[in-house]
């Protein structure tokens, strides 16, 4: 088949929020249409990091799957698959482990920045840094290369881990013969979005996220709480919105209206409770075929479970044939049926 393959993955530790939509999991929606595609609910890799949790990353299991066919992923063009189905990738992940050193892991900087950050939180780095956390790029190369994916549709702070994915596929080949395909990293080209607080990064831990299944409630009482231009105190003060969340997020949802919002508030024509009141309205707007959607998938569990089982058949098919590739290059072949 000539045509590419992408995979790529998430972490089912929380809900998808506007972050994730206009960054690299809504330009999934986008590349569905024109590549073979395997999209990962990474819950392996998000036992490195809360191993202490099975029960928290099963429910997002299946809270990510209902979130991502909400925003658009379609079963008809994508595979949904759950990684701890594909016992291969654990295997590649053994395989791959020996062509990379520890000082290759700790220099690697996603996984540096992380360490950081658990060192921050924990103190001793030494308690708080396992095995299987400082390994998990060996583990994201087996994803990858289980499923032959030609490109890795992901945010910036993953490039790192592709990279690694790339060395270990090169010495791989280099040892053993050709046997993997080397992907490529596909950036979208949307920049990070800010949180509701004006943070630069919208993010579950920091708390400034509107959520993609946040009720009209909750989106209403986030938006009122946002931080616009701290100098407008009065109804009628004049107000820059290049420095307000509120303006931000009116641009982001491409609000028709935004000249108006705009010219008002720099006129000082414009409240800000009633320009608040305005996204209010039109975020809602703009969540309401995604709610529905999601609606849908929720009271069909057993349609969403179908189109998972089916997802993971189809890519463990594939990891199969990689595997057997893989061992025997290795000159694994004691008892199995070559395919
Ligand atoms: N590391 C990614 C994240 O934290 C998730 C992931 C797991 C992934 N396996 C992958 C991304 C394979 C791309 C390709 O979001
Ligand atoms: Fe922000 Fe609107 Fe207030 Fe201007 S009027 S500061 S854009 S909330």
């Amino acid at each position: 088949m000539s045509q590419k393959t992408i995979l790529t993955g998430i972490r089912p530790t929380g809900n998808l929020h506007l972050g994730h939509l206009f960054g690299a999991v809504g330009n999934w929606v986008a590349l569905q249409n024109d590549y073979e595609t395997f999209i990962e609910i990474a819950d392996v890799q998000a036992l490195t990091d809360h191993f202490d949790d099975p029960e928290m990353v099963k429910e997002n299991v299946w809270e990510l799957a209902l979130d991502l066919l909400a925003i658009g992923i379609d079963p008809k063009k994508a595979n949904l698959f759950i990684q701890s189905s594909l016992s291969e990738i654990a295997e590649l992940t053994v395989f791959y482990s020996n062509l990379v050193t520890m000082a290759r892991l700790y220099r690697n900087p996603t996984v540096k920045t992380e360490i950081a950050q658990k060192k921050a939180l924990f103190g001793n780095e030494g308690e708080s840094v396992t095995y299987g956390f400082v390994g998990y790029p060996v583990s994201q190369a087996a994803d990858i290369t289980a499923l032959d994916g030609d490109l890795v549709p992901v945010g910036e702070d993953q490039l790192p881990l592709i990279e690694q994915c790339r060395e270990i596929v090169r010495k791989f080949n280099h040892i053993y013969g050709e046997t993997l395909k080397e992907p490529e990293p596909l950036l979208s080209n949307t920049p990070r979005i800010k949180g509701l607080d004006g943070q630069a990064k919208m993010g579950k831990s920091l708390g400034n996220a509107i959520y993609l299944c946040d009720s009209e409630e909750v989106v209403q009482k986030k938006i009122m709480g946002a931080i616009t231009d701290p100098s407008k105190i009065k109804k009628d003060d004049q107000a820059n919105p290049d420095i307000c969340m509120v303006y931000y997020y009116h641009k982001l949802i491409k609000n028709p209206n935004l000249k108006t919002v705009c010219e008002e508030c720099k006129k000082g024509k414009r409240g800000c409770v009633a320009c608040k009141k305005e996204l209010i309205m039109r975020m809602n707007e703009f969540l309401k075929d995604f709610r529905e959607k999601r609606k849908y998938y929720e009271e069909h569990p057993q349609e969403v479970k179908e189109i998972l089982e089916e997802g993971t058949k189809q890519a463990k098919e594939k990891a199969k044939k990689t595997l057997r590739r893989v061992k025997d290059a290795l000159k694994i072949d004691y008892f199995e049926e070559k395919c």
